[in-house]
């Protein structure tokens, strides 16, 4: 039996939780390690790892957890700067847990068509057009009977879900009798994109599927996360047969996006932190059918040095980056916690670029790097890309405004605003001011979170290694 976790001022059922944190380890001196879909209590998966053993099904309040004043005063002075008009709205999502959306990833390697009818049933659709799933990669090793999730049964929700949502708290009205969505999404989701066999259900309301637990010899039919995660693995574009570097990779959503897009000859997830390399060690294992496991591993080193050890080897790289993680960052435990990890963020775009420049030498030529983040921060986001191209000539970023943010701009805001190229210097950056400049958005795009479309923060660029 399902069950559910209903956001905004609703009891929460859910597997019973402890009230603890993963503390996961330093790795290269810099304390960014949570993934894109972290927040206080946001990332469903560390929500059932805390709970994963309890299979009590229990009623609690969610406890709320203040903002950390000096993270939030350190973002207030420079989002407003970068981001202009867009700061107010997205620092009211970031403040508002409650109002957090999550996407519902599909696992085609399990046995889902419950799921979809269940997700459809409530309100959710697909983000992406659809292509059919290979009937060869589906196994039985789901053993999770479908007959036991029909629609409608054992439905996730209860029925008076949306009369529960205050009104006011949507800026996309819900209609309390139906699950009618509002018009503009009604349409098919962006034809202009590619079809893929990557099945993303998104909501447009703050509901929150319930996660699975993990159970030993049973595929997950699905993992949650902030849908704006996966435009960079769009972004990458992988086609069966190629070799993929995933460089900074736990605890995985993003490898598992990529083994749902196609099937690479070889996926190599590294993760040089061991409890963070233990946690994607056991995503893939609950996703990924062991026929996979020739193609997809794991490994432990050093982002920055990886180049140098298998230069030229891969057809795609993926570098999602450690950042200062705007969500979890805000609700750093304590003011101490906010201010060392103010303190460490001067670091990163060091750092950042330090993995860039190691996934584009780890690239073959004519192959494809995607850098992304999960921070609104230009300092890690545009100036690091625009840093590495000045001292790359063989790098050649590619526009990503039509590919990505035009045929997706109904479901997730893009900011509009520039780079500021005559900024004063950026920490540990050069001021933007390299061949590229003259074309700002092709360093990348940003995904801004707003009321209503809470996705993000997402950055994300592509760059080709010249032939
Ligand atoms: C934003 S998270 C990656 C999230 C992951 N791609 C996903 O989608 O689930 C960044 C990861 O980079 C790792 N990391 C930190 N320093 C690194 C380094 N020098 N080389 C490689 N990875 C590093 C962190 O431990 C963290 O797991």
């Amino acid at each position: 039996m399902y069950n559910y976790m209903l956001s905004r001022h609703c009891f929460l059922l859910t597997i019973c939780l402890k009230p603890r944190r993963i503390a996961p380890k330093a790795v290269c001196s810099v304390s960014c390690y949570t993934g894109p879909d972290h927040g206080p209590d946001a990332d469903p998966q560390l929500r059932e790892r805390r709970g994963a053993n309890k299979n009590q099904v229990t009623k609690r309040r969610r406890k709320e957890r203040p903002s950390c004043q000096p993270v939030l005063d350190n973002f207030d002075q420079q989002y407003s700067q970068e981001l202009g008009d867009l700061w107010p709205s997205a620092r009211a999502v970031l403040l508002d847990p409650h109002s957090w959306q999550y996407g519902v990833m599909l696992n085609r390697f399990s046995a889902v068509t419950g799921i979809t009818q269940i997700l459809q049933s409530q309100g959710f659709y697909t983000l992406l057009p659809q292509n059919s799933v290979s009937p060869l990669l589906c196994n039985d090793f789901s053993t999770i009977s479908n007959s036991k999730h029909q629609a409608g049964k054992d439905s996730p929700f209860p029925p008076d879900y949306i009369s529960k949502f205050p009104p006011n708290d949507f800026p996309l009205q819900p209609d309390s009798s139906s699950h009618v969505l509002p018009q503009d999404l009604k349409s098919e989701p962006s034809l202009s994109l590619p079809r893929s066999t990557l099945q993303c259900y998104i909501h447009p309301y703050p509901l929150h599927f319930p996660s699975q637990a993990h159970r030993p010899g049973q595929l997950k039919q699905y993992y949650l996360l902030n849908a704006a995660s996966l435009l960079p693995v769009l972004a990458l574009n992988v086609t069966d047969g190629e070799k993929v570097l995933d460089l900074c990779s736990a605890p995985g959503g993003k490898a598992l996006a990529i083994m749902q897009c196609a099937t690479p000859a070889l996926l190599c997830c590294n993760e040089p932190d061991p409890h963070r390399r233990d946690w994607l060690s056991k995503t893939l294992e609950s996703f990924l059918p062991p026929s996979l496991t020739s193609r997809v591993t794991v490994s432990a080193q050093d982002g920055c040095s990886f180049g140098q050890s298998e230069t030229g080897e891969y057809d795609k790289v993926l570098v999602d980056a450690p950042c200062s993680n705007d969500r979890s960052w805000l609700y750093s435990s304590s003011s101490q916690q906010g201010e060392q990890r103010l303190k460490d963020r001067a670091r990163l775009p060091a750092l950042q670029a330090q993995l860039l420049r190691s996934a584009l030498t780890a690239v073959r030529p004519g192959g494809v790097v995607v850098y992304s983040t999960c921070t609104l921060s230009s300092s890690e986001n545009y100036a690091v890309v625009d840093s590495v191209l000045n001292d790359c000539p063989e790098a050649e970023p590619e526009d990503l405004w039509e590919e990505i943010a035009v045929p997706l701009s109904k479901y997730f805001t893009f900011s509009h605003a520039h780079p500021d190229l005559d900024t004063p210097q950026k920490p540990s950056l050069r001021p933007l001011n390299g061949s590229s400049s003259s074309n700002p958005r092709r360093l990348g795009i940003l995904v801004v979170p707003q009321p209503g479309r809470t996705w993000g923060p997402m950055f994300l660029s592509r760059i080709r290694r010249r032939k």
